[in-house]
Formats: C-alpha cells, sequence, structure tokens
C-alpha cells in the first residue's frame, strides 16, 4: 500500500521534536528548563473557566452552525474592529479551533496550483508546509537584523514579486523574532501589495501580546481591508492554547469560503467554548492584563540573562514572548557548524531547551548569521534566571 504522492510536500512544526527530546533528557532525572515550545503555563482567567463549565452546564453541548455562533462572530467583530479603527459585521468572521486552521483554509480560498505565496522565513513553519501541501510556490522573505531587533528585508519582497506571485503572509510581531514593522515600513509593505494585487493574510497571533503602546495593523492601512484576511486566536491573548478557538477575519467572499470549509472538515468549532467567549472577548480585562503582567516579568529576565553572557546583545521586543538572539560568534567560539549541535549540547550540559533558526523554515542560501529562540511563555522568572545562569556557564566557555 502506497500514501498520497502529495504528503511529500507537507511539513510540520520540527519545534515538536525539540519537546520530545527534552522530554526524554527529563525522564532521565534532569530538571528541564522549557524555553523551546510557544505554550503558555499561566492559567486561562477564571470567568473564561467558570463560562465554560456553565455553557456545559446549560447544554451547549450539541452542534452549533459551521460559521460559528452569531453572538461570537458579533462580539469578535466588533473587538477586532474597535482596535484596528476598522469596520466590521457579524459576516466577516468565521470562527475557527485555533488560529492556525486559518492558514491552510485561507491559501484553499485564494491560491490556485503554480501561484507564487511571499511567507517570512525565519517563520511560523506551518505556511510554507501548508503552500506546498496545497501546490503553490513558496517564496521565503527575511528579515534584517538591526541594533533594534529585525526589519523586513523589503527589498528581497520587492524583487522576489513575479507575475506569477498571488498572495503575501505576513506576521508583524513575529515568531520568531519578535519583530515589530514602524509605519513606515508597513505603508510600504502595503503599497507592493495594493500595486501587485496580492491577497494578504495577516497573521494577528500576538496582536494582543503587547508590552506597552497601542499595536497597529497593515489591515487598516487604505487599500488592504478587501484584500486581507486576518488570522485572530484566543491562545495567546487568554492563555487557552488547548481550547482550540480562532477567527477568521475577512472580505464575505472568502469568509462565505471559510465557513463552507469549516463545514466539509470539522462541522464546527466546540459549542460550549464559544458561548464561554462571548463575554470574555469585550468584558473583564483584568485576566489577559494579568497575563501581560507576568509574561512583561519573564522577558526583562529574559533579556537580562541572554545579555550577560559574552557574545550575545539583544534589544527587548515590545511584542511576542520570543526572544531570538545571534549565536554566531557563541558557535565560533565552541568550533561548531550546525546550530542545532549547540541546542543539543547546551541540553545535556545546561538541562535548557531551546529552539534553533533551523525549526522555522528551510534556511535559505546566503544566511551566514546562527540563531536561537527562546520562548518565555512556559517557564516562570526563577527558572528563567537559574536556567540563563547555567547557560552562561556553558556559552562563555
Ligand atoms: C505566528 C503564529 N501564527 C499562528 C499560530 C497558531 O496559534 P493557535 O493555532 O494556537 O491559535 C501560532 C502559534 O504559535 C503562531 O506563532
Amino acid at each position: 500500500m502506497k500514501l498520497a504522492r502529495q504528503l511529500e510536500k507537507l511539513g510540520t512544526e520540527t519545534a515538536f521534536a525539540v519537546s520530545a527530546a527534552a522530554e526524554q533528557w527529563g525522564a532521565k532525572g534532569n530538571k528541564i528548563y522549557p524555553f523551546h515550545l510557544g505554550d503558555i503555563n499561566i492559567a486561562t482567567p477564571d470567568n473564561i473557566v467558570e463560562a465554560a463549565k456553565k455553557a456545559i452546564a446549560d447544554g451547549y453541548t450539541g452542534y452549533c452552525p459551521g460559521a460559528g455562533i452569531p453572538q461570537l462572530r458579533a462580539a469578535i467583530a466588533r473587538d477586532v474592529g474597535a482596535k484596528r479603527r476598522l469596520s466590521y459585521s457579524a459576516e466577516n468572521v468565521s470562527i475557527q479551533p485555533g488560529g492556525k486552521p486559518v492558514i491552510g483554509k485561507f491559501l484553499a480560498a485564494v491560491m490556485n496550483r503554480g501561484d507564487e505565496v511571499l511567507y517570512p522565513n525565519p517563520g511560523y513553519p506551518i505556511y510554507e508546509s501548508q503552500i506546498e501541501f496545497q501546490g503553490g510556490i513558496a517564496i521565503p522573505y527575511g528579515y534584517l537584523e538591526t541594533p533594534m531587533g529585525f526589519d523586513l528585508d523589503l527589498d528581497a519582497i520587492r524583487s522576489a514579486i513575479t507575475s506569477n506571485t498571488r498572495v503575501l503572509i505576513y506576521n508583524n510581531f513575529q515568531n520568531p523574532n519578535g519583530a515589530q514593522s514602524s509605519p513606515q515600513e508597513m505603508e510600504q509593505l502595503a503599497e507592493l501589495a495594493i500595486r501587485h494585487d496580492l491577497w494578504v493574510l495577516s497573521d494577528e497571533a500576538y496582536f494582543e501580546i503587547q508590552y506597552s503602546g497601542q499595536p497597529d495593523t497593515i489591515v487598516s492601512l487604505p487599500g488592504m481591508q478587501e484584500r486581507s484576511v486576518i488570522l485572530y486566536t484566543c491562545s495567546k491573548r487568554f492563555a487557552m492554547t488547548g481550547w482550540r478557538l480562532g477567527a477568521a477575519i475577512g472580505p464575505q467572499m472568502v469568509i462565505e469560503v471559510f465557513n463552507k470549509l469549516n463545514t466539509n472538515i470539522e462541522s464546527c468549532t466546540t459549542h460550549f467554548i464559544q458561548r464561554a467567549m462571548v463575554d470574555a472577548i469585550e468584558g473583564d480585562t483584568s485576566g489577559p492584563d494579568a497575563i501581560i503582567d507576568e509574561l512583561r516579568r519573564r522577558r526583562d529576565a529574559a533579556v537580562d540573562g541572554l545579555n550577560a553572557i559574552d557574545g550575545i546583545s539583544i534589544s527587548s521586543p515590545n511584542s511576542t514572548f520570543y526572544l531570538f538572539p545571534n549565536v554566531t560568534t557563541i558557535m565560533q567560539r565552541k568550533g561548531l557548524r550546525e546550530v542545532n549541535q549547540l541546542m543539543d549540547e547546551a541540553l545535556t550540559a545546561t538541562n535548557v531547551s531551546f529552539c534553533t533558526r533551523n525549526h522555522f523554515g528551510r534556511v535559505t542560501e546566503g544566511e551566514k548569521e546562527h540563531y536561537i529562540r527562546f520562548a518565555y511563555s512556559g517557564i516562570g522568572v526563577e527558572d528563567i534566571v537559574e536556567g540563563m545562569a547555567k547557560l552562561k556557564g556553558y556559552f562563555d566557555k
């Protein structure tokens, strides 16, 4: 028996292999310092947990509309619109079991086989996987390191656009590098999308994970709303990664395709979870605020810990819960050529577990610098301080 040939094109999240290695090492009695997965070890706010229990007790345990319950669609339309100075209605919202399904369904809705899709690399690995699995041509674009973080490589994006380019995937508040576009950078990207008539997926998984100021979106720029779909998720904002609740927000024409795909694939997203979220989306912000406060403490501890290491210098990102230090100097000091070797050796030498650039899309030709990624969403301040001190002991040698 043979499986489908198309499966050769299907990628995955190789970060899960890092979890497995960390677990194995932990099972030998080692205390792991888990910086590898973007999961959150903070509890979902009580009001949401209680609302879910009540929704089950009230009997919201059956099927519901494939597009999502109207009350939640309307609440997300109001909330997403208000925070972005945009006008959306319930018809612009398709409820999803998490943010991730938006990626594959968006491509199914707008990409033809053979179309070129621009996507960030390093970036969330599911973009590359879904583009290629669905028969598109994945065209990576990168970032330029600056003293303040990372800028989009706009020249590379410009020169990668051809008459065959149909879609741009853009992740402001970026995983893995924490990049946040300036207004000018976003304007230039929007100008390219409009000039070349591209569909845009604006992955806003970390829109609400901000340590100061108000976030912006490319979708608010003139000419962008009609060509853009927003990936929205409750995973990070409400520490609800395992609940699986998200949404696609965009032009009704595309959202209707999402709704049809929902009916084909999962029928609907869990009914009682949708009920529980109707008030939480627009309601009490004390739960999400406490999550941000905790993440800020962790960020500050992790940034200080990394900057104490000889050869590492990073700025403090204003968004996401990721740090992406350049470790080229450390690699040279240790005589290593492969960044995953550094990861493997660090795990056994220090019990600190992290991902590398290689877990975020295929490494492209000409990349000379080496990077590793720390997520501080799944590890408390005390362990961050302890783990970073161990890492310093090993990296400085
Ligand atoms: C950039 C980005 N987009 C989308 C997602 C999907 O998140 P979820 O499916 O949990 O909503 C993630 C998760 O880590 C992410 O980092």
